[in-house]
């Protein structure tokens, strides 16, 4: 994927949230935005897609101009994941995805269900197909999103935290399915906490705190940070 931003300034109430972010990355698949809380990355993944717009600057997703892009037609060609799921609980697994498909796609039912069940056996999830969303775990749920997202072939997938509301157990259950979509070569950016996993996952990490980009690199920054904060930042995060 290509993520271009120059100048981007993000502000709240008056308050700058994001300082003057650039950054340049051609040909990355997964990217791993981590940082301290408050430092600006959902913003950051909120400009990304769109579903908010800078107070100055430029972005590019892929051959998207975000300025002069419809929203509506965005929204159809990315995926986003939200730290709490956004399922429609009364609707079973298998209408969740077959609905925006059928609705918003406009693919046909045999087809919508077709992609639908293929991809949730692949996800190992052929299990619960029928069961309500309102029945699932949460690591269930969330896998179920991850999929539905999948189900357009979207040309990038966000992730915000999506595991921030699991325990142990269920989150190592969700961040297979996020390995799986690495070995898919799907596009993703994701924001975690999971350090060892982004380290696993993603090739490309992004640092942020104070709403600044303070390091960004290959994957070995993590191994090798090259700024006092990044350093500060993995020492408080693998207390020992
Ligand atoms: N809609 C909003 N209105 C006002 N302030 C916000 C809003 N969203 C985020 N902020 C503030 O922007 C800063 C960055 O927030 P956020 O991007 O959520 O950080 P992170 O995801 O890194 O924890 C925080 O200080 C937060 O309080
Ligand atoms: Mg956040």
């Amino acid at each position: 994927m290509e993520l271009i931003l120059k100048n981007v300034v993000k502000k709240y109430d008056n308050l700058e949230i994001l300082k003057n972010i650039n950054i340049n990355i051609k040909g990355k698949t997964g990217i791993a935005i981590i940082g301290p809380s408050g430092a600006g990355k959902s913003t950051l993944l909120r400009l990304l897609s769109k579903i908010e717009e800078p107070d100055s600057g430029e972005i590019f997703v892929n051959d998207h101009n975000l300025e002069n892009t419809n929203p509506a037609e965005f929204y159809k060609q990315i995926g986003f994941v939200f730290q709490q799921h956004t399922l429609f609980p009364h609707l079973s697994v298998l209408r969740n995805i077959t609905l925006v498909l059928e609705k918003v796609h406009k693919i046909e039912k045999l087809e919508a269900n077709l992609i639908a069940m293929t991809l949730l056996e692949k996800f190992e999830l052929q299990d619960h197909i029928n069961k309500l969303c309102s029945q699932l775990s949460g690591g269930q749920s969330q896998r179920v999103s991850i999929v539905r997202s999948l189900a357009i072939s979207p040309e990038i997938m966000f992730l915000d935290e999506p595991t921030s509301a699991l325990d142990p157990v269920l989150t190592q259950e969700v961040l297979k399915t996020i390995l799986q979509l690495r070995e898919e070569k799907t596009n993703f950016v994701i924001v975690t906490h999971e350090i060892l996993f982004a380290k696993k996952a993603a090739d490309f990490i992004i640092f942020m705190e104070d709403g600044k980009i303070v390091e960004m690199g290959d994957v070995s920054i993590l191994g090798e940070p090259q700024t006092p904060e990044l350093k500060q930042y993995l020492s408080n995060v693998f207390v020992s």
